[in-house]
């Protein structure tokens, strides 16, 4: 699972077994009944993880409720938690069914490192102009534009004249580094010799690499190799590598 501002540091505490188990959530909207309502409603079926799961909805504390009523038209970010701490994350959108507004939304991936490139592109249907958009919690604005993104969920919310929003989520994919060039041939040259069987972590093929990759990145950040730093160039590739989910590319 991608995220917006997915970086290393926030993996570091969820347990290793996690690596091998993806919680996929799957959330069943009501929509409101009008504009400005509170009475959408979401409901989380989760799946992969082991039970029991506790649930989380905008950072609010885990709970075992599975469903939620009284909701307002939006976006919302709702956290699975199994009984080995492993968690799945999923956005769910509360639209106003009777609105005739209507968002949809082209992606293009993220292929720059350091600097992201991805795009998001809005268009509606049904609106009454003009309309301003608005990418996750960001500012309203009247392009329906948003660029340099990185790799991640994001959702973009439409709101036209009545001022009722609507909103639709999308993902951009991240291909930014490649496994083979920016990153293979680095740990090879620099990390190789001490990295290779004699010392853990072992940092010779690209499954012991990838399932690494945190450590990696933090280890290159901070103390290895011993006595000298990578390029910033080679520790940005890499982490972008990581970030991406540290594709066999
Ligand atoms: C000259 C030998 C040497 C080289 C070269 C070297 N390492 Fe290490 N590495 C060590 C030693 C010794 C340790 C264990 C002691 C320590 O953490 O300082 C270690 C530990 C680590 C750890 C574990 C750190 C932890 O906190 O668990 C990681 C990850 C790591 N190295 C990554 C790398 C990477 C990536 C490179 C190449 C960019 C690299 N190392 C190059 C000697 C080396």
């Amino acid at each position: 699972m991608l995220w917006g501002s997915c970086t290393y540091e926030h993996f570091s505490s969820i347990p290793s077994q996690c690596a091998s188990t993806s919680i996929a959530l799957t959330l069943t909207a009501g929509n409101v009944s009008t504009c400005g309502a509170a009475d959408g409603s979401l409901a989380v079926t989760p799946a992969g993880g082991k039970r029991p799961y506790v649930f989380s909805i905008n950072g609010g504390n885990f709970l075992t409720d599975s469903s939620y009523q009284g909701l307002k038209a939006g976006s919302y970010t709702v956290i699975a938690r199994d009984a080995n701490g492993c968690m799945g994350t999923q956005i769910g959108v509360i639209n106003n069914g009777q609105s005739p507004l209507h968002v949809s939304i082209a992606a293009t991936p993220n292929t720059g490192c350091p600097t992201p490139n991805g795009t998001l592109t809005a268009t509606v249907t049904g609106q009454q102009d003009p309309v301003r958009y608005q990418l996750n919690a960001g500012t309203l604005q009247t392009s329906n534009v948003f660029t340099a993104l990185a790799g991640g969920h994001y959702t973009i919310t439409a709101v036209d004249a009545t001022g009722c929003p609507t909103t639709a989520t999308a993902t951009v994919t991240s291909n930014s580094a490649s496994f083979k060039t920016d990153v293979s041939p680095v740990i090879a040259s620099y990390c190789g010799n001490c990295h290779a069987g004699n010392r853990s972590p072992n940092l010779t093929t690209y499954t012991e690499i990838s399932a690494a990759g945190n450590a990696v990145v933090g280890a290159i950040n901070s103390n290895m190799p011993p006595g000298t730093k990578l390029t910033a160039t080679q520790i940005a590739l890499i982490t972008c590598w990581v970030n991406d989910g540290a594709p066999n590319n």
